[in-house]
């Protein structure tokens, strides 16, 4: 899978940073995250505990076929709802520090890059299915993706159903004076929001209690993490990061990832239910690929002189006497998220 690019636009929205987004964007000021994204931020600082998870794009790369590679980065996708992951980051080996997620997440051919291949898929399963034909642009990489099983997460509702949360995309305003906007939750009917927003954005919509589509007022936007806040899981973000190092600088959390795990068949044995977690903020859990995260810190120009127990504040191995002498990373995300789902309910309660 090589690196042919074209165009597509970029909007960081919950769950990937692609869209179809039609409208040029009002220009920012250097540095200034767009509008959304500066929510989120806000959201963030009310601290719900994260658990992001990081994992190389090169692991598509070793795969023979766009079907397997299909099917590998669904079970990731499973992996990731299942244990009700925040985050996903996808790193390269590059050799530069710039964040090159606007790059790297551009349209692009079948010879797409590993990470490119496995962020799109990620991207489009954690979109709820009403939303994917008007977010995700046909593409070659996603030939496949009718063969995997649905994430079936709680932001993923049909259309009989009702939460006090839907996941919608903002729709062309043909009303000029309006002071609203139609948005698309996948309901019979669209809703009516109390602001004007451009069209073709992904939005979280608070339904209230007024189950009739048509009268009421109009309901309100919030933040994505909003649900979160209410105890329910929606799904995890996936970033780029073109480097090991950059998974850890670019850190879209305040105060960065409080607890960094990094995992090896090279790492310290703990039975899992004697590993104490401290009471994060935000954990990473890293895996490494084919030659595992000591090759990636080594490769890492920014991390020189630096060892995997210099960057992780445990390395641990969550799979001792292994009868396989290798632990495939997909595998080895399904075992140690399992591990560690006891030692992170118990920082929870
Ligand atoms: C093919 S393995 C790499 C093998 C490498 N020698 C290593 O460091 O584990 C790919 C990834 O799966 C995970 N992994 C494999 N075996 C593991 C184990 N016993 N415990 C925890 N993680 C493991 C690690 O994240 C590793 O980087």
């Amino acid at each position: 899978m090589g690196k042919k690019k074209e165009k597509q636009h970029e909007t960081e929205q919950n769950g990937s940073s692609f869209s179809n987004e039609k409208h040029p964007k009002k220009k920012r000021k250097k540095g200034e995250k767009p509008k959304d994204q500066q929510n989120d931020c806000v959201s963030l600082a009310n601290e719900i505990p994260t658990v992001s998870i990081a994992l190389p794009g090169s692991i598509i790369d070793n795969v023979q076929s766009f079907e397997l590679a299909t099917r590998l980065a669904g079970q990731i996708a499973r992996a990731a709802t299942i244990f009700r992951i925040d985050e996903v980051v996808i790193f390269d080996n590059k050799s530069t520090s710039e964040d090159a997620s606007t790059e790297i997440i551009e349209n692009s051919d079948e010879n797409e890059s590993g990470a490119a291949f496995l962020m799109r898929i990620l991207g489009y399963l954690e979109t709820p299915q009403y939303l994917r034909k008007s977010l995700f642009p046909k593409h070659s990489s996603l030939r496949f993706v009718g063969l995997l099983p649905p994430l079936d997460a709680p932001h993923h509702l049909r259309k009989h159903e009702w939460a006090s949360y839907r996941e919608g995309i903002t729709l062309e305003n043909l009303d000029q004076g309006s002071t609203g906007s139609l948005v698309d939750v996948g309901l019979s009917k669209n809703v009516m929001i109390d602001q004007v927003l451009e069209p073709g954005k992904r939005v979280t919509v608070a339904m209230g209690t007024n189950r009739q589509l048509d009268a009421g007022l109009p309901r309100k936007i919030v933040p994505s993490s909003r649900p979160r806040e209410d105890g329910m899981y929606w799904g995890y973000k996936v970033r780029y990061a073109p480097n090991i190092s950059s998974v850890f600088k670019k850190c879209p959390y305040q105060g960065g990832y409080d607890h960094r795990i990094g995992t090896s068949e090279h790492g310290l044995v703990i039975n899992s239910s004697e590993l104490t977690l401290p009471s994060y903020r935000h954990l990473l859990i890293a895996f490494g690929g084919l030659a595992g995260l000591e090759e990636c810190v080594e490769e890492d120009e920014n991390l020189k002189g630096k060892n995997v127990r210099d960057i992780f504040d445990l390395y641990l191995n969550t799979c001792p006497h292994q009868g396989s002498r290798t632990i495939r990373t997909e595998e080895a995300i399904f075992i140690s998220l399992q591990y560690f789902n006891e030692p992170i309910n118990r920082v929870k309660n």
